[in-house]
């Protein structure tokens, strides 16, 4: 007879097995690590506090009661990154496909719950069928659960899904509430209906990559903000964002000590904008100049390429930074690039994050494609987000901040805390030749004098000095000095207090 201890090991072991060695060597084949070794690998060596492992399902419908496996297919508890504590479930494909039952999800409300009383972060890595197909709508009530969490987390906790398998159907929601979606290349999928079903309907033949793959949402759908080629490295890069991260809502961001001098002079800065107005120039490399050790990590970098959203540090704070990008599209505002940005803009406030906003904005994209598809609305969500967020927010105008864009990238209008701009900044209604064309259309027979007047506007508009002297402007600096004018400024705003007047919620544009 096996002792009491006896007896607790094997089970032990049985629930490390989840569905047996020969689906682990499936998975392993399909390039797929398992629930357990991407919690391993996520959380501190040794950290994992694992709960419910002998948690079985209830189920008695079609032979279910002869099938069943601790833990029922997933992996839940809590465990640190960096020694800070974050809560994680890890759905185990070897269980029957991971698929979602009443007991599954019971296991992630848990932790959901454990998370958002205690302040830390969930993170949710998805590998499944999902809804566990025997059990009917006790496993979409659980679903519900689940997504009902998510709703009241979001704001609270961060919330981070990797999808490292198939993510389907109903089961796609609960992700895409949550603040970050990293994807695995090739190896994962999220779709609301999958290539069978849309060739039946739509007569459209595509592959599970192409429908709802890591490229497809990374490029084109922007539904995930990553992709990473293997579990390996999707999990690492989770390590790294959540170091940028507050636990909650509760807390500031993480101080990490920085080794780098924040009164740093950076030369290169006053080279990095051309004379020439319409030439581009990559705005990351001032990014990098400003960040503490040239420290960033961007999100969605394959999409909406023309403003840049990342976080770095400033005298080891994180620091929310969004940035127009002459090399893309001139920097313009278009919706892709408001939508990203007014997302990000909201998680930085909503997690007292400070935000750094780098402009050189032409206007925003003119055409039909854009006003048909809703750009006042989309618009106006970046214009909303920056006019509500309450932490600090620091600007500095590089070149160009034209017209409704200029108001929108965090000007002194939309409080501002403190706006600074380049020497190289044109802060105008727009551009000098248009403006020239509009304002003497009647006179156009006189084009010799077309360009002394676009001197002329020129002159008096294409320089920071005019909103300078109106108070628009805190100061104009050097770019040199913009590590250290910055630094200082979101030092000078650490104890900023601001509250937006008492409601239920506002009504962003959605
Ligand atoms: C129960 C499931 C399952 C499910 C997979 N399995 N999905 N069991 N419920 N939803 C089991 C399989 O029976 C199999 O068991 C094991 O998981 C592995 O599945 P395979 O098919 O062998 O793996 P693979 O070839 O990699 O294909 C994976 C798959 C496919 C693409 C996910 O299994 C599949 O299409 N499953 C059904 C997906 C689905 O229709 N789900 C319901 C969606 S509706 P054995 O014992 O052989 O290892 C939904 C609604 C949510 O989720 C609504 C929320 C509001």
């Amino acid at each position: 007879m096996l002792t009491v201890a006896e007896e607790f090991e094997k089970r032990r072991a049985a629930a490390r097995l989840g569905g047996g060695q020969k689906r682990i060597d499936s998975q392993h084949d399909k390039g797929k690590l398992t629930a357990r070794e991407r919690v391993e690998l996520l959380l501190d060596a040794g950290s994992f506090e694992e709960f419910d492992m002998f948690v079985s399902h209830r189920c008695t419908d079609f032979g279910m009661q002869d099938n069943r496996y601790p833990g029922d297919g997933v992996v839940t508890g809590w465990g640190t990154i960096n020694d800070r504590q974050v809560y994680v479930f890890s759905q185990d494909f070897t269980v029957a496909g991971g698929s979602l039952s009443e007991t599954h999800a019971e296991k992630i409300c848990k932790i959901m719950d454990m998370a958002v009383q205690n302040g830390a972060p969930i993170i949710g890595l998805n590998d499944s069928g999902g809804a566990r197909i025997q059990e009917g709508v006790a496993s979409l009530a659980g679903y519900a659960e689940v997504f009902q969490r998510n709703i009241l987390a979001s704001g609270a906790v961060p919330q981070i899904s990797v999808i490292m398998g198939p993510c389907a159907g109903g089961a796609v929601y609960s992700p895409a509430m949550t603040d970050f979606i990293f994807m695995v290349r090739h190896s994962s999928y999220m779709f609301v209906t999958g290539p069978d079903v849309v060739k039946t309907v739509t007569n459209e033949v595509i592959s599970a990559e192409d429908l709802g793959g890591a490229g497809t949402h990374t490029t084109t759908s922007s539904v995930a903000d990553m992709a990473f080629d293997n579990d390996i490295a999707a999990l690492s890069e989770v390590r790294r964002l959540v170091d940028f991260l507050p636990l909650s809502h509760r807390e500031k961001p993480p101080v990490r000590r920085s080794f780098d001098d924040p009164d740093r002079i950076e030369p290169s800065l006053d080279t990095l904008v051309p004379d020439n107005p319409n030439l581009p120039y990559d705005i990351k490399e001032a990014i990098a100049k400003i960040a503490d050790e040239g420290d960033v990590f961007e999100l969605q970098p394959d999409f909406a390429g023309n403003i840049i959203t990342s976080f770095i540090r400033l005298e080891g704070s994180t620091v929310g930074v969004v940035a127009n990008q002459p090399m893309v599209l001139a920097g313009c505002l278009d919706i892709d690039s408001s939508r990203k940005a007014a997302r990000f803009v909201r998680f930085c406030d909503a997690f007292e994050i400070p935000i750094l906003t780098l402009v050189d904005v032409p206007g925003f994209l003119p055409g039909t494609a854009q006003e048909h598809s809703g750009i006042i609305k989309h618009g106006a969500k970046l214009l909303f987000a920056y006019g509500e967020a309450t932490v600090p927010k620091v600007t500095v105008i590089t070149r160009k901040a034209y017209g409704g864009a200029y108001v929108v990238m965090a000007s002194k209008h939309l409080r501002g805390d403190i706006n600074y701009a380049w020497p190289s900044a044109q802060i105008a209604v727009m551009g000098a030749k248009g403006a020239v064309e509009i304002l003497y259309r009647s006179d156009s027979s006189v084009a010799a004098l077309t360009a002394t007047r676009t001197a002329e506007y020129e002159e008096r508009f294409s320089n920071p000095f005019i909103a300078a002297e109106r108070g628009f402007i805190d100061e104009v600096i050097f770019p040199r000095s913009t590590r250290r004018r910055v630094c200082r400024a979101f030092a000078a705003l650490q104890n900023k207090k601001l509250s937006n007047p008492a409601k239920k919620h506002d009504n962003i544009p959605l």
